[in-house]
């Protein structure tokens, strides 16, 4: 039996999928109630009085060959957060299943989790540790409500990658009884190779994947799950028809051309430098205790005076994010890496009581 079959809730496994329009670029549309007319200045290649292809197929096969998967092993998305949220919906039964997550951790995994009305077990990250993942704990903490363990690498806020050794042999554990779903948001900022190719190998591993990071369209909306095609058969039943719009698709397509390309590696690497810059000179300010390492295009720093230290910022004219109030990330303030005109600025402004 298939990892979906044997996970997916019963119901959507039963669904039967909505039937939109027929699809055929070839022959004219008097088929989908548009308006044969474009507003005046439609710039799009396609036509915003069309409605998008149903499944972005074009789209897709880009998607996999960046993150070298099959097609049929991707499905996209806006953003990895409508994947996290596909994941609990086909997986997780309201008042029966449950989700596994270790926090500090992104916000998403619980939302979706408790939208869907099922239940959430935390496991703590070891912060003695360095924020590392506490297997025993995790597997302690284990029911078999857990149909989803939601793992961060490179984790938001912390910025440590959880050792991709320890990932696959969780997974393997969990073959009959859950998905293990990676989160790889920041993946492009790390040295630690992503687990997608593991996927053959280990049908109960999803991994997430974004463009809104290291590919620069956090306002396209971009994401995508990679899985085991019977995972992905499984949330095109659920994910709503027309879910990529038209000037989402082609700004994709635009963005992940050569040129792009070559652009956003070298910014990646830019930011890379720029993260070390930042941290060695934030932990010689006074109000910083220290700056958790960290392979994501943020630091964490944990201060002396987080309050003053974000008024700081303020007054330069910069938001920062406060973790400080959570007890987790007691003293803690997250810190986007900018361009390197942006650090220095930051770094003056801080330097400025
Ligand atoms: C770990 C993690 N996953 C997913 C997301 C959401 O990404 P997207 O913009 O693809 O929805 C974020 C955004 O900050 C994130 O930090």
């Amino acid at each position: 039996m298939s990892v979906a079959a044997r996970l997916a809730r019963p119901e959507v496994l039963a669904l039967v999928p909505y039937a939109h329009a027929h699809w055929d670029p070839a022959l004219e549309r008097l088929h989908a109630n548009e308006n044969p007319w474009r507003y005046d200045g439609d710039r799009s290649a396609a036509g915003l009085n069309r409605y998008p292809e149903p499944q972005p197929t074009a789209v897709e096969a880009r998607l996999a060959a960046l993150y070298g998967v099959r097609p049929s092993q991707l499905i996209a998305g806006r953003g990895s957060d409508e994947g996290i949220d596909l994941l609990a919906r086909a997986f997780l039964r309201p008042g029966r299943d449950a989700a596994l997550i270790c926090p500090p951790t992104f916000g998403m995994y619980a939302l979706a989790t408790c939208l869907q009305g099922a239940a959430l077990i935390e496991v703590p990250l070891a912060r003695a540790a360095g924020y590392a993942l506490d297997e025993a704990a995790l597997l302690g903490a284990l029911t078999p409500t857990v149909k989803l363990v939601f793992l961060c690498t490179p984790n938001n806020p912390t910025g440590n990658v959880i050792e991709p050794a320890l990932i696959k042999r969780l997974a393997a554990r969990l073959a009959e009884q859950a998905l293990v779903v990676v989160d790889e948001a920041y993946a492009e900022f790390s040295d630690a190779p992503s687990l997608s190719s593991q996927i053959g190998a280990l049908p109960n591993l999803v991994v997430l994947r974004t463009l809104s990071k290291a590919y620069a369209l956090a306002g396209a909306r971009v994401g995508a799950v990679i899985a085991d095609p019977g995972v992905i058969e499984l949330l095109r039943r659920v994910i709503p028809p027309y879910s990529m719009p038209t000037p989402t698709a082609e700004a994709v397509l635009e963005a992940l051309g050569a040129a792009p390309l070559a652009t956003a590696q070298r910014r990646i690497a830019a930011l890379r430098a720029e993260r070390g810059r930042l941290a060695a000179a934030l932990e010689r300010l006074p109000l910083v205790r220290r700056v958790w390492p960290s392979e994501a295009n943020f630091v964490l720093v944990e201060c002396h005076d987080a309050p003053a230290l974000v008024a700081r910022a303020r007054a330069a004219g910069f938001l920062l994010r406060d973790f400080s109030q959570r007890p987790l990330t007691a003293a803690a303030v997250r810190i986007t890496i900018g361009t390197p005109e942006q650090n220095q600025r930051l770094l003056e402004g801080l330097a400025t009581p």
